[in-house]
């Protein structure tokens, strides 16, 4: 008998694979705005391919192959000229549309007959965006709330594991009273409770509340396909909405992009102090890398109680406990509880969606609404 497939391989987003089809339906960030200076290339990989992107002499971002056509040398390390990128090995010159339009070494150019993939792209929010599917790209997913000038951070890190247990990381909401014991839940109003943790399907992805005995409520927002809309809790930062996002370099690596923004006054206060005294502490002292720390506590060397405080802690914790699950887990051992209500409704939401692209059904139209909270 022939086994069915079990549509159970989230992981790997290779643009042939069926998880890879799914996340190239939508909009990811992919860097972030202010390290793409005017008139660099810089190399990108997202989902195993990789990409040159570059930023005008104009300030537009551009994303392009990253193969040069003629013999395959990087166009990252290539030259922007005007709204263009030129090609540093033998100076083949390339629009925005891909079109190759200068070919100087050549006495008979035959640059109308060569071009590169080009991709869509846009700065938002502080980060610039990619649509690398197939075909027209849906509408860019837009949080008005969180738009115009308001105090906002936004921050990416590398992280040597897969995304998408990442990814059910930030939807679990009851790890945080555990991993994140020494730091945000330390004083904690409910850290010596644990509420009643459910999750339903919405429009645009998975609605996650915690329900606290004095009936508070928490809801956390998973917008399909990898980001997770939250209200922060951390008393030096408490209420800003924090937008998280998980994105694939390849099957073994991933990017995380935070954009924090205080929407509400109390908040713009919390975000304003913090972001005065960052500037008066001066440029930042250099500290050890998060990874090494990852590294250190995951092998024994270290304890979670060890960490000095610092800005990125909270990933630092999350990144040890992620990394002990191995950089592809296995997730056929795991035994869920109904605490693991909303990572369980991930599964299933993203089992149903690559078994329909599989066989070519429809598939369930997620979009943001933007009139929905988290709390
Ligand atoms: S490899 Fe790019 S111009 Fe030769
Ligand atoms: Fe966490």
């Amino acid at each position: 008998m022939v086994k069915a497939p079990q549509y159970s391989q989230f992981e790997y987003t290779d643009r042939d694979t069926l998880a890879g089809r799914l996340m190239r339906r939508y909009w990811h960030p992919v860097y972030l705005s202010r390290e793409l200076e005017s008139g660099r290339a810089k190399p990108l990989r997202v989902m195993g391919e990789n990409f040159a992107i570059y930023r005008s002499e104009t300030g537009v971002p551009r994303i392009t192959a990253e193969r040069c056509p003629h013999r395959g040398a990087g166009l990252s390390l290539g030259t922007v000229e005007d709204d263009c990128l030129r090609c540093r090995y033998h100076g083949w010159k390339f629009a925005p549309s891909g079109e190759c339009v200068d070919q100087p070494i050549e006495r008979k150019s035959f640059a109308h007959k060569v071009r590169i993939d080009t991709y869509p792209c846009e700065d938002y929010l502080g980060l610039v965006w990619m649509y690398l599917g197939e075909g027209e790209p849906p509408p860019m997913p837009r949080w008005r709330r969180l738009e115009g000038d308001l105090p906002r951070f936004a921050v990416s890190d590398f992280r040597r594991f897969n995304y998408f247990h990442d990814l059910e990381n930030v939807i679990d909401d009851a790890h945080q009273r555990h991993v994140h014991r020494d730091s945000i839940y330390q004083d904690s109003e409910y850290a010596d409770e644990m509420p009643l943790l459910t999750a339903h399907e919405t429009s645009y992805g998975i609605e996650h509340n915690s329900t606290f005995s004095n009936g508070d409520k928490r809801a956390l927002l998973y917008i399909a396909p990898n980001c997770v809309y939250f209200r922060t809790s951390a008393s030096r930062l408490r209420g800003c909405d924090g937008l998280l996002w998980q994105v694939p370099v390849d099957d073994f690596h991933h990017r995380i992009f935070f954009v924090v923004t205080a929407v509400e006054d109390e908040a713009q206060r919390l975000l304003g102090a913090m972001r005065d005294r960052l500037k008066s502490n001066g440029p930042a002292k250099p500290q050890t890398p998060a990874h090494e720390i990852i590294d250190s506590i995951v092998s024994g060397r270290m304890r979670f109680e060890d960490i000095e405080p610092r800005s990125d802690r909270l990933f630092i914790e999350d990144g040890a406990v992620l990394t002990s699950q191995g950089v592809i887990p296995d997730r056929s051992l795991d035994r869920l509880g109904a605490s693991d209500a909303a990572v369980s409704l991930l599964r299933k939401i993203w089992s149903r969606e690559m078994r329909a692209l599989d066989l070519g059904e429809p598939l369930r139209e997620y979009s943001w609404p933007d009139d929905v909270r988290p709390t």
